[in-house]
C-alpha cells in the first residue's frame, strides 16, 4: 500500500481498482521512472495484488537491453508467456516470473519525446493481453503517463529553478557539485536502508535524492567575506552563518509563490531537509534544537550524509579528513549528535559508502 503522502501511488491504487472491475485478470500496475542524467530506471509506483511488490529495484536502462529498445523505437511489448523467457537476465522480469506473473504488457511513456519511465501491466494468466485489452489499456496508459508528468514536472520547475539560483552564486560556494552528488547518493543510500524499518515509500526516497542538495540553497544569501573566510570565524560571524537555514525556506516559500507551487506535494520534504540538516540528535543543533526523533527522517538522514563528505573533504577552515576517521567521527556520535539508525546502517554498509566517496571523488 502507498504511504499516505504518495499522491501518485494513491492514483495508480484507485486506477489499478477501476481497471480491475473492467479487467479482473490484471493483477498488477507499476510504473519505473528514469533519469536519463544517470540513466538509471528506477521502481516508483506499484500497485500489486495478492503479490509482495518489488521494491527498490534500480538499473541502468543500458543494462537492460529489451527495454532499451522499447524506448529506442517508442514500442510498446507484450510478454504472452514469462514461463517462456525464465531465463532472462533481467532482475524484474526473473521477478515477475518467481511470483508467479504469466503475461506482461509494457509501455514506454515519453514527455516532450524524452523517455519518462515505464508502465507495467501484469496478469496472473498467460496470453491475457489480447488486442482489444490493449487498446483499452493504450488509453489508461496515457492518462498515467499526464499523471505522471503533472506528478514530476513542477519539481522539475522547481530544481530548475533553485539551480538557477544556485549557479548565479556558485563562485562564491566553497562546496563543489561533487559534494552535492556525494552527500545526495550517501543520503539516498541511508533511505534506501531505513526504509523497511521506517516505513519509507520509494516516493519518499526519490524525492529526498532530488532535493537534498538542495539543503543549503540559503548559502546564496550569506555575505562573502563571511561564507568565504579562512579559519576560525567569530561568534557574530558564526550566527550570521547559522541563518542560511530560515534564509534556505523563506527562498523556497517565494520560489513556490512565485511559480504557484505551492500546493506540490511532498513540498514538506523538502523544507525539512533544508530546516534541519543542522539539527543534531541531542538538540545540540540549530535553528530549531530539536531533538531525537522530533527531526523528521529526511533530517536525520540528510545530517549524516552531509557530516560524513564535509569532514572528508577540505573547506576553507579545515583540511580534509580520510573517509575512514570521518566515517568513524559519525559513528562514535552515534545517539549523540546522529540519528543512532543512520549510524548503524552506516557501519553495516561501509564498503558501499566507500564505493560512493571513491565514485565522485574530486580530482
Ligand atoms: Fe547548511
Ligand atoms: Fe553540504
Amino acid at each position: 500500500m502507498p504511504a499516505e503522502k504518495d499522491i501518485l501511488g494513491a492514483k495508480i491504487l484507485s486506477l489499478h481498482s477501476e481497471l480491475m472491475c473492467a479487467f479482473p485478470g490484471l493483477s498488477r500496475l507499476a510504473i519505473a521512472i528514469y533519469d536519463k542524467e544517470s540513466d538509471l530506471l528506477k521502481t516508483f509506483a506499484d500497485s500489486t495484488v495478492d503479490h509482495s511488490p518489488i521494491r527498490y529495484y534500480c538499473a541502468k536502462l543500458s543494462a537492460v537491453p529489451s527495454l532499451q529498445s522499447l524506448a529506442d523505437n517508442h514500442q510498446t511489448r507484450v510478454i504472452e508467456d514469462l514461463e517462456n523467457i525464465r531465463d532472462s537476465l533481467s532482475p524484474h522480469t526473473q521477478w515477475l516470473a518467481h511470483e508467479g506473473f504469466r503475461s506482461s504488457y509494457t509501455v514506454p511513456m515519453y514527455g516532450h519525446d524524452h523517455l519518462i519511465g515505464f508502465l507495467f501491466f501484469d496478469a496472473d494468466r498467460p496470453k491475457y493481453f489480447d488486442e482489444l485489452l490493449i487498446q483499452s489499456l493504450n488509453i489508461y496508459a496515457e492518462l498515467v503517463t499526464s499523471l505522471l508528468i503533472n506528478e514530476l514536472s513542477p519539481i522539475f520547475t522547481l530544481r530548475g529553478a533553485l539551480n538557477t539560483a544556485r549557479n548565479l552564486t556558485h563562485h562564491r560556494d566553497n562546496e563543489t557539485a561533487l559534494h552535492l552528488t556525494r552527500m545526495s547518493h550517501y543520503s539516498h543510500l541511508l533511505a534506501q536502508k531505513l526504509s523497511a524499518q521506517h516505513d519509507l515509500s520509494e516516493e519518499f526516497i526519490e524525492y529526498l535524492l532530488q532535493y537534498s542538495p538542495l539543503h543549503d540553497i540559503g548559502k546564496i544569501g550569506i555575505p562573502d567575506d563571511i561564507l568565504l573566510k579562512p579559519g576560525r570565524l567569530t561568534e557574530d560571524e558564526y550566527a550570521t552563518i547559522k541563518t542560511h537555514v530560515d534564509i534556505g525556506l523563506d527562498i523556497i516559500d517565494s520560489i513556490l509563490r512565485e511559480f504557484e507551487l505551492v500546493s506540490l506535494s511532498h513540498i514538506d520534504i523538502l523544507k525539512n531537509i533544508i530546516g534541519c540538516h543542522h539539527e543534531r540528535y541531542d538538540g545540540s543543533g540549530y535553528p530549531k534544537k530539536l531533538k531525537g526523533e522530533d527531526i523528521p527522517i529526511e533530517g536525520r538522514i540528510v545530517a549524516t550524509a552531509d557530516v560524513l563528505d564535509a569532514l572528508s573533504h577540505p573547506r576553507p577552515y579545515k583540511k580534509a579528513w580520510s573517509f575512514d576517521d570521518s566515517f568513524c567521527y559519525i559513528t562514535d556520535n552515534s545517539g549523540i549528535l546522529f540519528d543512532p539508525d543512520c549510524c548503524s546502517i552506516l557501519q553495516e554498509n561501509i564498503e558501499e559508502f566507500r564505493r560512493i566517496y571513491e565514485t565522485f571523488k574530486e580530482v
